[in-house]
């Protein structure tokens, strides 16, 4: 993966990040001049000095032995954050190989590779997303500040406003059944079409907060299989159902081309074409195509462009989930975020929770080699999280190339992965704790659970899980506590002998725990913005840009090139590799569309 940039002819000594201001609020406080270049980072010397510290101690760093010699290791490697509705929030990282040093020479790095600084950016509305000129503003969706923020010379804030009080306004209508369909009927079921970031963090969402549900149910079609929408329109009738066009381009192909089969149905069923303007809205940044889809502009829902996709559930994207819980609790999920917003804006990093993480997800993953890790909720609820939060950091950090166009020296985007617990356990737990592959674990868990039924009885083992699987991770078995286990069970001699190795843990698997007092939309909120930040500072750390996804383009072109070929079972295609000729060609022979 080299190219020209990477031997040395360009840039000399680090890439230049634009920015007409100094960075007031940056814990790295500099001047505009020393904000601008980064080196490599291989060449960094906090990195470098990281190097240094992991071959000599990296494999015998012990978090037993860390939590023996340190009584307080608790106390010091965890955070409480107090949260002004929903109770505090408990981020223990103390179940990881770090120790002071490890932290201080990571703060160290974080310092030099400007991640205060490059926040304020971000916070303060410059072009990070810099290969696509654009802001990256979804702080400003939640901002509940008064704060105004400017981009391009614009305050965004009343545009902002603006569109929550239409989304509001409608969503109350929606509820309230005000809002009548073409036979005069309430709504009651709610479709919302999208795909990636325009569907993902609606379902997630949606999923999270059941508890807090309206009247209304939900559906969700992404996939352009078109079983996915056959089967959500089996559930639904012409006359009560709302579609959500939910499109931040409009042009998405699975989008668009789902959208448009909806339609033909609601048209077929109800025999009223007049009937698309009760029954279809849509959630875009492109007027244009949502007039020419069919769609009232009054029935638009706009958002703008220095709103990622993936980054959009805050915006008007999320529509479905105002509906699907209600506006206020819509409001509240904002204020979580903006409280985490917050928190990432004004704490020093060395007790800065998003930075803390993002740090020691690097160390291993750069140092370690871990190459995924897997996010593993103890809540039934929060079963789409780990789905959510592929597309929120691999999209975001599956990436080659850096801010100076040249290719890394050094790996970056973890794959993310994982299930609910108990689920997980009963699956895949065995790898993580007797496989070869290093993986680290986020455990999430609400200490309070909205079904405590049977006395709680059901939560309490679900918490004794949850706490369960990180210190099993962390302490493991010895070879003695297998024999004795062994013994214990009546097994002796060359037997035991040879099971003993296959009950030996050996333990030291990191893992982070974060409790929270109860799955609400304030902390949802906070946790999701919790990760988007974490994601942010490892992009920097890693100088690539998280906001872009051109690595999704590739596949598409070609998926339009290559749907033509399928037509025509007696054409034989050879225009591609032999591989892809003969996939194209057995298909279209053997079962003819
Ligand atoms: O395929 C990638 C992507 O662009 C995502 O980033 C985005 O969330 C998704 O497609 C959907 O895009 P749109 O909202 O424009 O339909």
């Amino acid at each position: 993966m080299m190219n020209i940039m990477d031997q040395g002819q360009f840039p000399p000594v680090g890439c230049p990040l634009v920015c007409p201001m100094t960075c007031p609020l940056a814990f790295d406080n500099l001047p505009l001049r020393d904000c601008m270049y980064l080196p490599r980072l291989t060449d960094e010397p906090a990195f470098i000095k990281l190097q240094e510290y992991y071959d000599q101690y990296g494999e015998h760093l012990y978090i037993n032995q860390l939590m023996k010699i340190n009584p307080l290791r608790f106390e010091q490697y965890s955070i409480i954050l107090e949260t002004p509705e929903d109770g505090d929030i408990l981020i223990d990282f103390s179940k990881n190989r770090v120790n002071d040093d490890i932290m201080n020479l990571l703060f160290d790095l974080a310092r030099a590779r400007k991640v205060g600084c490059r926040r304020e950016f971000m916070f303060q509305g410059m072009p990070v997303n810099f290969t696509e000129d654009r802001a990256v503003l979804h702080t400003a969706l939640r901002n509940q500040s008064t704060t105004p923020v400017i981009t391009d010379g614009e305050n965004v804030m009343p545009k902002i406003h603006d569109v929550l009080n239409q989304m509001r306004e409608f969503t109350e209508m929606v509820i309230s059944g005000k809002w009548k369909g073409h036979t005069g009927r309430e709504i009651e079921d709610i479709v919302n079409i999208g795909i990636g970031g325009s569907d993902l963090g609606p379902v997630m969402v949606t999923e999270a907060l059941k508890p807090f549900k309206t009247r209304l149910k939900m559906h969700f079609v992404s996939n352009i299989d078109g079983t996915h929408l056959v089967e959500v329109l089996k559930k639904v009738n012409h006359a009560t159902v709302l579609f959500i066009i939910s499109s931040k381009t409009f042009t998405t192909i699975e989008t668009i081309t789902n959208a448009n089969s909806a339609k033909k149905w609601f048209i077929e069923k109800s025999g009223n074409e007049e009937g698309v303007a009760k029954h279809f809205v849509a959630v875009s940044t492109n007027s244009p195509k949502v007039c020419s889809f069919g769609i009232d502009l009054k029935n638009m829902f706009v958002f703008w462009d220095w709103v990622g996709g993936r980054y959009s559930l805050w915006s008007a994207i999320g529509l479905a989930i105002a509906l699907a819980i209600g506006f206020d609790n819509f409001e509240h999920l904002l204020e979580g975020a903006f409280f985490m917003d917050d928190h990432f804006r004004t704490t020093p990093l060395e007790r800065n929770v998003p930075i803390i993480l993002a740090l020691i997800a690097f160390w291993y993953h750069n140092f370690y080699g871990a190459e995924t890790y897997a996010i593993i909720p103890y809540d039934q609820y929060l079963h789409r999280f780990p789905a959510y939060l592929q597309q929120a950091d691999m999209e975001s950090n599956g990436k080659y190339v850096t801010r100076c166009s040249g290719n890394v020296t050094y790996t970056t985007g973890p794959v993310a992965w994982g299930e609910p617990g108990t689920n997980g356990q009963h699956a895949f737990f065995q790898l993580l704790h007797q496989g070869t592959h290093l993986i680290p674990v986020d455990f999430i868990i609400p200490a309070i659970s909205h079904n405590p039924i049977e006395d709680n009885k059901h939560h309490k083992l679900l918490l004794a899980n949850f706490v369960a699987q990180s210190e099993a991770l962390m302490k493991g078995k010895t070879c003695m506590e297998a024999q004795k286990d062994l013994q214990c069970s009546g097994l002796t001699g060359e037997k035991m002998v040879q099971i003993v190795p296959h009950k030996i843990f050996e333990g030291n698997r990191p893992s982070n725990s974060i409790v929270v007092r109860k799955i609400t939309p304030f902390t949802l909120g906070a946790l999701i913005a919790l990760y988007e930040h974490k994601i942010f500072v490892m992009g920097c750390i890693w100088d690539i840009n998280s906001f872009d996804q051109m690595g999704v383009e590739l596949g598409k072109e070609l998926a339009k090139k290559i749907e033509p070929d399928l037509e025509d079972p007696r054409e034989e295609i050879t225009s591609h590799d032999p591989s892809t000729n003969g996939l194209i060609n057995f298909i279209k022979t053997h079962f003819p569309i």
